[in-house]
């Protein structure tokens, strides 16, 4: 169940001011460190789903994301090669695609619950496609586009640990 505090909403007017948002969630997430929640164990990794259209801005927050993590590597979409992880600042991100994943079974070769482990974040786009096989979500994220440069993010906590880094 999720009520209007679980639910936070931002607007974007551009593909950076996007990707500053995804700068912003990691850093919060950084900051939070290994903070203990309540009811919740700490060394658990994030699961972050991104979801909306195609072009809808979802890579590039995660670049944004990847910023804050100090790598000096591109960021490429994972369409095609499904993940892509990146490290900093003792932090593994994994950035995946499922868009061209047609079978439940090749989610479950990717044995994300070993993603998941602490220091961990795993972003994953078009999730939404398998989300029986998923494990549940810290942070639901999903991208609208209002206009050519617009754009309208709304998060939603899953969990006490993604709730806590809302507002943005
Ligand atoms: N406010 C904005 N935020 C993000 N992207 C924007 C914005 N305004 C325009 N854009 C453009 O929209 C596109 C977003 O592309 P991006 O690859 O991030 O989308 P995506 O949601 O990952 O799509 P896909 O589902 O195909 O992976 C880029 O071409 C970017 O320049
Ligand atoms: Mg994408």
């Amino acid at each position: 169940m999720s009520t209007d505090n679980d639910i936070r909403r931002l607007r974007s007017g551009s593909e950076q001011e996007t990707a500053a948002f995804g700068k912003r969630l990691a850093e919060r997430i950084i900051a939070a460190g290994s903070a203990t929640v309540a009811g919740e164990t700490p060394s658990t990794g994030w699961l972050i789903l991104l979801t909306g259209t195609l072009g809808s801005g979802k890579t590039r927050f995660v670049q944004g994301f990847v910023e804050a993590l100090c790598v000096q590597q591109e960021v490429i979409s994972p369409t095609f090669v499904l993940m892509v992880p990146y490290k900093g600042r003792g932090i593994q991100v994994n950035h995946l695609d499922l868009y061209r994943v047609d079978s439940a079974d090749e989610v479950a070769d990717l044995a994300l619950d070993e993603l998941l482990d602490e220091r961990q974040i795993l972003l994953i786009e078009w999730g939404e496609k398998f989300q029986d096989y998923l494990p549940p979500a810290d942070l639901a994220i999903e991208f609208s586009v209002l206009g050519e440069q617009l754009r309208e993010l709304e998060f939603r906590g899953g969990s006490a640990k993604g709730r806590s880094v809302l507002p943005l």
